[in-house]
């Protein structure tokens, strides 16, 4: 098959892909390149970081196969795919816990002013007295959006003693007594910001959820809560997020792994303050989630993989899990 490699994936499975196929490589091309390679391309795989769009794909007159080595689809025309019948394929499972992890992470780095305390201690102050934190055990664990990583991270809670409340695109009593069945307590959006200490961002963007924590839902917010956002950018508006995030705002700090712009030289609005921490979209950026999901694009491709309805996803099925 000829393959367009238009994101990093797994060096074996790259490898792999090599051996028996026709492969064209080239990591988060510009859109005019990506275009010019599409041309007689059978088979893209992508991840985040480049657009899949309509031009692209309109350019790509062979595609049959779209192969998503992870899970978003905010960055393809996804119409296009619908109306040329094109077989897309996620891989949404192995990123779900490396996402949930860093989750944590971003979580536990507010709480306790790691990164904060690291970067002081790098310049010679030892801030202890002002890096006095709080425990994540007993509070209140907020999630929006209770799918495959908002699940892991409601039980990696449980684990630490939290207490997980969330929400879903389409609550039913049969989904909230599963949950209440894991400990989870299923709730709406209002009562989720209201209750939640530690508020984490857990949906796809699409049109429904763009925006979707904007200055009207921040009001809302328990003061002093933390906000961890390891979904998309575009779900939260950073401007109104900056807002409550300086001196008299209602959230204490944010853990952003996803930004509105994101990629080499972009600076997001909230960097220099000092309850924030940014990291470059790197929730499944893990070695042992890149290589499961190496491994499945590799079976995809080869057609040994699981089968199109075990495995297909559409935006719209993501963003009512
Ligand atoms: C994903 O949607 O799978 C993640 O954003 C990871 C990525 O594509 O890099």
């Amino acid at each position: 098959m000829k393959i367009l490699v238009a994101s990093p994936i797994d060096s074996d499975a790259l490898d792999q892909l090599r051996t028996r196929h026709d492969v064209v490589v080239a990591f988060g091309a510009p859109e005019e390149e990506l275009r010019r390679l599409a041309v007689d391309r059978e088979a893209i795989v992508f991840r985040s970081g480049v657009s899949i769009s309509s031009e692209v794909l309109a350019a790509a007159t062979d595609l049959r196969l779209l192969v998503r080595a992870g899970s978003g689809l905010d960055n393809l025309d996804l119409e296009q795919v619908r109306r040329r019948g094109i077989e897309l394929r996620r891989v949404p499972g192995p990123g779900a816990q490396a996402v949930a992890e860093l989750t944590f992470g971003l979580m536990l780095s507010l709480a306790r002013g790691i990164t904060l305390g690291d970067r002081l201690l790098h310049q010679g102050h030892w801030a202890k007295s002002e890096l006095v934190g709080y425990n994540l055990t007993g509070k209140t664990l907020g999630i929006v959006g209770l799918g495959s990583i908002g699940s892991r991270v409601a039980a990696l809670g449980s684990a630490w003693g939290m207490r997980p409340v969330g929400c879903v695109h389409t609550p039913s009593p049969t989904r909230a007594a599963e949950f209440a069945a894991k400990g989870i307590e299923l709730t709406d959006l209002d009562n989720v910001l209201a209750a939640a200490d530690f508020l984490t961002i857990h949906v796809p963007l699409g049109a429904e959820t763009r925006g979707m924590i904007g200055a009207a839902e921040l009001s809302r917010v328990k003061p002093g809560a933390f906000l961890v956002n390891v979904a998309r950018g575009g779900v939260v508006d950073e401007a109104a997020l900056l807002h409550e995030l300086r001196p008299g705002g209602r959230i204490r700090g944010a853990g952003l792994d996803v930004h509105v712009n994101e990629g080499e030289g972009k600076v997001s609005p909230l960097a220099g303050l000092p309850n924030v921490v940014l990291t470059p979209h790197i929730g499944a950026a893990t070695v042992d989630a890149q290589r499961e999901i190496g491994q499945e694009v590799v079976a995809i491709v080869d057609g040994t993989g699981p089968t199109r309805e075990g495995s297909v996803m559409g935006q719209a099925a993501a963003e009512r899990a």
